[in-house]
């Protein structure tokens, strides 16, 4: 198996290479420029010489499909993409990136066919709009994001059925909510992650939404990528993702009860974030399980002793 990333330099890329390499593979990352402040916080340097960058945007078809070649890389996972203050503020380049950068890594995989074996990619929860009723939320409702963001990731999801119906292109999607831990330093919901950042510090933090979110640890979120990029799968699906499913509150009281010297320095807003919280993952658990499930008390614990030993360094 040879694993070329798009986005590889990413939160959830860095810590899938950080998997592969601690599993005596090397791994190949497609992306914008060499940027490896994420990767530098979970490898050592004999690790991140088994990192191989290859420079390209992924929304040029060609640039990829020839990187793809050379790598001679046989399982894609694509991760490159905008985030939803981007699309929000450039709809036209969010489009460019997250659609036609999706389109660009199913057309190198149907290129390239006897190659590449594999494509999975990120979707996101944000497919889904905001909860309707209490009922847990399903993969195969209807889609109603509220962004350009959430807009894309359906657009891709439908795209990549397409590639299956008409060429045979296998993909999975994934949905991922809130990705939590050391490395997620951008977007809305890096939030939960920068609060225990700043207890490590010592510092207040005051997290700008409220309600409830799931909380999903990155190290969960990274090996469940890898499990259906390696598990045997037909079709096109895209799945929901879960982890910790809980309100805020009990986000801020897990973290103080993990880490007694958080008491009283983390706050948060009361504005629930408008994406359907409560998804049931029951798909992807009997396609793909058993899946990793790490407590919420755990991740928080894991984040903080990562990032205290960061910050002592
Ligand atoms: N982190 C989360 O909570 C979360 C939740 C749901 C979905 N997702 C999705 O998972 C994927 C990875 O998320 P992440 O948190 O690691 O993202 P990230 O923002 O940390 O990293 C994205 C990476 O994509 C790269 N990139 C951006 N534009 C590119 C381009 N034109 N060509 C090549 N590379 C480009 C960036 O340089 C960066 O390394 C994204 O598609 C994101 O939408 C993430």
């Amino acid at each position: 198996m040879r694993v070329l990333m798009t986005g590889g330099y990413g939160c959830i890329g860095s810590w899938v290479a950080k998997q592969l390499i601690d599993d005596g593979q090397d791994v190949w990352i497609f992306d914008l420029k060499q940027d490896t402040h994420r990767i530098d916080l979970l490898l050592d340097e004999d690790q991140k010489a088994r990192v191989h960058f290859v420079e390209g945007d992924v929304s040029d078809v060609k640039r990829l499909r020839e990187a793809t070649e050379q790598v001679g890389a046989t399982h894609l996972l694509h991760l490159a993409g905008l985030q939803v203050p981007t699309c929000r503020a450039d709809p036209m380049l969010g489009a460019r990136v997250n659609v036609l950068g999706t389109l660009a890594v199913f057309e190198t995989a149907l290129a390239l066919k006897e190659q590449v074996r594999r494509v999975v990619y990120a979707s996101s929860a944000a497919v889904h709009g905001p909860s309707e009723g209490t009922n847990r939320v399903g993969d195969q409702v209807r889609l109603s994001p509220l962004t350009h963001y959430g807009a894309f990731k359906v657009c891709n999801e439908q795209n990549a059925r397409v590639y299956w119906l008409d060429h045979g292109i296998s993909s999975v999607g994934l949905r991922p909510w809130t990705v939590y831990g050391v490395g997620r330093d951008f977007g809305v919901t890096s939030e939960p992650t920068r609060a225990i950042q700043a207890v490590a510090a010592g510092e207040p933090y005051h997290i700008s939404y409220g309600g409830s979110q799931d909380l999903q640890y990155v190290g969960d979120v990274a090996a469940t990528f890898l499990k259906t990029l390696t598990a045997p799968f037909d079709g096109a699906e895209a799945f929901n993702v879960r982890g910790s499913v809980v309100p805020i509150e009990r986000f801020v009281a897990a973290l103080e009860d993990a880490i007694p010297a958080a008491r009283g320095l983390v706050t948060h807003g009361d504005k629930q974030l408008p994406i359907a919280f409560d998804l049931d993952d029951s798909r992807l658990d009997s396609q793909f399980g058993p899946l990793p499930r790490t407590t919420l008390e755990a991740g928080i614990a894991e984040t903080y002793r990562r990032f205290k030993a960061i910050g002592e360094r």
